[in-house]
């Protein structure tokens, strides 16, 4: 249901360009529509007619209805003489008039006006005074109405162009993430398919492609460059963000008619507008958490994000064309001052430098220094933006606010859905549990309906007073011992993490219950179900989501007899600690787990610590020393169970608990591993990897260098690491 009402949303969105014009409808400039148009100018520049009762059509400057009563002869011959006179092929123009005079008239009525006003005609270059009241058709210098008529015209064109142009920026969006949908849905509707496509073309696609970061092989790993810092997109993504650049560039350029009635500086700023506002619903629909298009598509929130960013960062450049040229345009026109008069210029203003100051605090480095500074001020910018546009674009002079409306709409769906999330899941009570290394384990219980599928994130509110209302993404671990219980495991960081950690620490045995509001649960599910042979990385903390996805699969019958390797890279032996209940989860399934201990010398003294109960001092004191206080009680119990009866020897310890799993201790090689793996895997592989950015980037590179080699199986890969 929810689905279908939001596809519904989206074609609204993909249409709305059709009504952004003043009278709501389509809109598109013909020529024969400039025939009456220019007649109707010319004859009122000069004479007046005695007025009609015509209801005048909102926002138009001229008064064509006066023109189109059979009771008022004069003006009625007028036109008729002008349009008949003025145009070959004139039937045309005619039939134009009168469909513009909405039935009131019919052909028939214009040409027995044109014959008896033939009679009467005066010419206009008779009549003296501007202005004046006549009584008797005029007739006009052709020459005169058939130049206005071809401004008009070109103006009309321009408008053409502008909404040819403004939904072809819209469509664009629509056409990548059509395609994207159909890849995304092949994996579910036709795996065979999909598995069968190894071959070197395809493969060199991919490679070079579509896994490849745009230069050398950085993509998770964020970039430095004094105060600059950046993620590197991969290169399809920047390719379609160069497209969409190349679209706004030729937009801004060609298609302009001349001469029109104004000056060539306002068409480019109309233009340039236009293409601003019309792109801005998808720039607000991007972001948002309930974007049904990760769903279609199967992007990632991440994805959308940069490009969220991206298409703000062109739609400034659009801006500055926009002001600069309407700048122009206008000082040729009346005057600067004069302009600077009117709200609507000045609600302009406003929006042009705030979407300058959004595009600049929106930068890497912001969001990192101080991510929930940067999310607040960015929605105070951005609202300021919407609002100052929809009162710059409603005044009767442009009087297109219909963007501002979707754009609007947009943002606040999202919000809705978001406020029925929380509320379907309630208030509830957390218990936090401070672990080894930092991390924090939340344990909640969940409503019946409420069922996460495995990778899934949600935004968790801790109501405490000075942070009740940030949001932050954490995975979810659905608990299958427990019924209706789902955790979390926190690293802690410097933010509303470290405000839990800092509290945890003074409570007794580093234990606490927190009201929480669970926002959820996000992301999609990955197609992996259907690879012959799953391989997981995740170091540290990045394990959760991959646990999940990789017992989900040993558990369902269909996918249990499936080769299944887990490798966990963790930097010291304890670090398994906190995870350890889940891991024991693996024995006698069929996933098989490797754990990477990389700096297993810290272990050794570890284990002599815990063991005598002595305090561990060493380089890393200011953190042992935390551990030490509230942890040590947990560890303690821990490894005293497993640990005091038998030899230091941590060998022997893990052979007893946990047997299944296979230790190796020092840094990972990645490209033996990958490339073992895949050697190793029969018809297709998939590996999917959630752990430190390096790791990933390195998997990539070296899943790609395969690609090259192996064309033998399907290879896929599976980029969990979310990073905005
Ligand atoms: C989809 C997803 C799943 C995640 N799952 C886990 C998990 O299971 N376990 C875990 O420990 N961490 C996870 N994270 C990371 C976690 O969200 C951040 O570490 C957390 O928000 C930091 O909170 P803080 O206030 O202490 O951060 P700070 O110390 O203020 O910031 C630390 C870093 O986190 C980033 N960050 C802060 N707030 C947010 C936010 N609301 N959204 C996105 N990034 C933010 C900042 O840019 C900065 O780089 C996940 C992130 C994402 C995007
Ligand atoms: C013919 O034109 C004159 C002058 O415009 C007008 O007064 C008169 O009513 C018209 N006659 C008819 C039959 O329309």
């Amino acid at each position: 249901m929810i689905s279908k009402f939001l596809i519904g949303i989206s074609i609204v969105l993909f249409l709305h360009p059709l009504s952004a014009r003043a009278d709501g409808s389509l809109h598109v400039s013909h020529r024969r529509d400039s025939g009456y148009q220019a007649c109707a100018q010319v004859l009122l520049e000069s004479v007046t007619f005695p007025p009609v009762n015509s209801k005048s059509r909102h926002g138009e400057e001229i008064d064509y209805a006066s023109f189109c009563s059979t009771e008022e002869q004069p003006a009625l011959g007028s036109m008729a003489h002008c349009l008949i006179d003025s145009f070959k092929n004139s039937n045309k123009y005619v039939e134009a008039f009168v469909h513009s005079c909405g039935g009131s008239l019919t052909v028939d009525d214009v040409h027995e006006s044109y014959n008896n006003a033939t009679q009467f005609l005066v010419n206009l270059t008779s009549i003296s005074d501007i202005g004046v009241m006549v009584f008797k058709p005029v007739a006009v210098p052709v020459k005169k109405v058939q130049d206005l008529s071809t401004l008009i015209y070109n103006s009309g064109l321009n408008d053409n162009y502008d909404l040819f142009f403004g939904i072809t920026m819209v469509s664009y969006w629509f056409v990548i993430m059509l395609i994207a949908a159909v890849n995304h849905w092949f994996y579910y509707l036709f795996p065979n398919v999909v598995k069968s496509m190894h071959g070197s073309l395809i493969n060199g696609i991919r490679r070079s492609f579509i896994l490849a970061p745009s230069i050398s092989k950085h993509h998770a790993q964020v970039r430095k460059f004094k105060f600059f810092q950046w993620f590197v997109p991969l290169r399809f993504e920047a390719l379609v963000i160069l497209g969409w650049l190349v679209l706004a560039i030729v937009f801004c350029s060609v298609g302009y008619q001349r001469p029109t009635i104004y000056f060539m500086a306002l068409p480019i700023g109309s233009r340039s507008g236009l293409l601003l506002v019309y792109s801005l619903p998808v720039l607000v629909l991007f972001p948002g958490r309930n974007n049904f298009m990760q769903w279609v598509t199967g992007w990632s929130q991440a994805r959308f994000l940069l490009f969220h960013r991206w298409m703000a960062r062109i739609m400034f450049l659009l801006t500055l064309v926009h002001v600069t040229s309407k700048t122009i345009g206008l000082h040729q026109l009346h005057g600067y001052s004069y302009y600077m008069h009117h709200s609507f210029i000045r609600w302009g203003v406003v929006g042009a430098v705030s979407i300058g100051v959004i595009v600049f605090q929106s930068m890497n480095i912001f969001r990192s220094i101080n991510y929930e500074f940067f999310v607040l001020t960015h929605i105070i910018l951005a609202i300021i933006f919407i609002l100052s546009g929809w009162k710059h674009a409603s005044d009767e002079e442009i009087n297109s606010p219909q963007s501002f409306y979707a754009a609007a709409a947009v943002w606040g769906l999202d919000r809705v859905l978001r406020i029925i999330r929380i509320i379907s899941f309630g208030v509830k009570n957390a218990t936090v549990e401070l672990q080894t290394d930092e991390i924090l384990k939340v344990t909640v219980n969940r409503p019946k309906h409420w069922v996460p599928h495995p990778g899934a994130h949600a935004f968790i509110h801790f109501l405490r007073p000075s942070y009740f209302w940030q949001s932050h993404p954490f995975t979810i671990v659905d608990c299958s011992s427990e019924q209706n219980t789902i955790r979390f495991y926190i690293k802690v960081k410097g933010g509303v993490t470290h405000g839990l950690y800092k509290h945890l620490q003074s409570s007794p045995n580093g234990t606490d219950n927190f009201k929480v509001l669970i926002e959820g649960p996000y992301s999609q599910r990955l197609p992996i179900h259907k690879f012959d042979n799953l391989v997981f990385f995740s170091s540290q903390t990045g394990i959760p989501g991959l646990y999940s996805e990789a017992m989900s699969m040993a558990q369902n019958k269909d996918t249990s007899n499936k080769r299944i390797k887990f490798y966990w890279v963790i930097r010291e032996l304890k670090s398994l600690e906190w995870f350890y209940d889940e891991l024991m989860k693996f024995k006698g399934t069929n996933v098989e787990p490797v754990i990477y201990v990389s700096k297993p010398e810290s272990d050794v003294e570890y284990l002599k610590d815990s063991e005598m109960g002595k305090k561990r001092s060493g380089s890393n004191s200011d953190q042992s020393e935390k551990r030490e206080t509230y942890l040590s009680v947990h560890e303690k119990k821990y490894w005293n169970e497993r640990s005091s009866s038998v030899s230091s020897s941590r060998n022997s310890i893990l052979q007893r608990s946990l047997s299944f799993v296979e230790f190796r201790t020092g840094r990972p090689n990645i490209s033996d591993i990958v490339k073992s793996e895949i050697e190793c895997s029969e018809k297709s592989v998939a590996l999917v990897a959630c752990a430190a950015p390096c790791i990933v980037d390195d998997i990539r590179d070296v899943i790609r260098e395969v690609l090259g080699k192996d064309t033998s199986k399907r290879i896929e890969f599976f980029d969990e690491m979310q990073e905005w």
